[in-house]
């Protein structure tokens, strides 16, 4: 089961052929809708993970969001009743979901497939971080499809030359754009590519991990890094930091993305508990509370933006 907001997610049970029989327009009085539901219900018994049936709080079905495995990539489908926002129920389904599959399933290049013309789908995908992939345009039985695929992660203990430079001007033009990492707007590239360079050293140490969030075709979207704390009765802990994303491309998800291959990596590092800071006053408690964090201590006027601008510096934590 996933909450999120004003609606939740949970897998199917056989009950739910009366949505798919609604959602397809077919009769319930047919075969097919039960069948659809077997089907969903044999994948995740297989697999661990499949269709998602999509509520609101009262309980009622309003849709579903498929997973299904094939054999490199996992496919993706949205289907919402139909009435007045039922693309933006689309899209906060999907964002949940495709945010979900980052950082538990299998590392495989999450898909959606769609007919040209299918604008309002390809919204809703693009608006869940998903963007299109046009080496993957192809044909079945005369039917033109297009495919959007999800951004990956990369979680790295190394960063290459040309890696880095992308950070660097991503880094760059996130403290230009007021962003929290450390910087005020202005800040040179040599002082940014100083502290940048500190963590490349951390990397080759073996504690701290750089998680990076890239497009399909490579681009960097985002990144951040973990930090697991030193010392014997701390090891199960680490720090989130510098957590960024494309200022071309806010609003996307990419942010849910990057937290979700945060989590993983962190996980995937034997973490069970992490802590992040950020500076007061700019509505990033919001978004992190998002994420399960809760705020667990705050020092007032601890961050100085400028002299005479003060902020707190705000300490929150969440188990994995
Ligand atoms: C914080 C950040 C990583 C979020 O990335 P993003 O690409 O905007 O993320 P998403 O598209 O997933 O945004 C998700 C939601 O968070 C909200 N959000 C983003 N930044 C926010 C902020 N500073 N305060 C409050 N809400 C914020 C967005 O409005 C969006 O809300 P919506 O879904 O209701 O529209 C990005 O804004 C960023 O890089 N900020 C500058 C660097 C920074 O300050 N990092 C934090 C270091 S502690």
């Amino acid at each position: 089961m996933i909450t999120a907001d004003d609606l939740s997610l949970r897998p199917p049970v056989e009950d739910d052929a009366q949505l798919v029989a609604e959602l397809m327009d077919v009769p319930i009085s047919t075969e097919r809708p039960a069948q659809i539901v077997r089907l969903w219900r044999e994948h995740w018994d297989e697999r661990g993970y499949g269709t998602w049936i999509i509520e609101d709080p009262a309980g009622r079905r309003l849709g579903f969001v498929g997973l299904r495995s094939h054999s490199d990539f996992i496919r993706v489908t949205i289907r919402v009743i139909e009435g007045e926002g039922g693309d933006d129920l689309a899209t906060r389904a999907l964002r949940v979901v495709v945010s979900h599959a980052l950082e538990w399933l299998p590392d495989l290049p999450l898909r959606i497939r769609l007919a040209p013309e299918d604008v309002a789908t390809r919204e809703v995908a693009e608006a869940a971080g998903m963007t299109y992939a046009p080496d993957l345009d192809h044909a079945v039985d005369g039917d033109e499809w297009q495919v959007l695929e999800l951004p990956y992660v990369r979680i790295a203990d190394r960063v290459p030359p040309r890696a880095r430079e992308a950070m660097l001007k991503m880094w760059g033009e996130v403290n230009d754009a007021g962003g929290a990492v450390g910087f005020v707007p202005g800040a040179s590239q040599e002082d940014v590519a100083e502290v940048l360079d500190g963590y490349v050293a951390r990397l080759a140490e073996g504690r701290t991990v750089c998680v990076a969030l890239n497009s399909p075709l490579g681009e960097l979207l985002g990144f951040g890094f973990v930090a697991r704390s030193t010392g014997m009765t701390v090891a199960h802990t680490a720090n989130l930091e510098r957590i960024m994303t494309d200022t071309a491309r806010r609003g996307t998800n990419h942010g849910a993305l990057l937290m979700a291959g945060m989590h993983r990596a962190a996980r995937e590092m034997g973490v069970e508990l992490v802590t992040l800071d950020y500076r007061g006053g700019t509505g990033l408690g919001e978004f992190y509370t998002r994420y399960g964090y809760t705020e667990v201590g705050r020092i007032p006027g601890g961050v100085r933006v400028a002299p005479g601008d003060d902020r707190d510096g705000v300490i929150m934590a969440r188990s994995l």
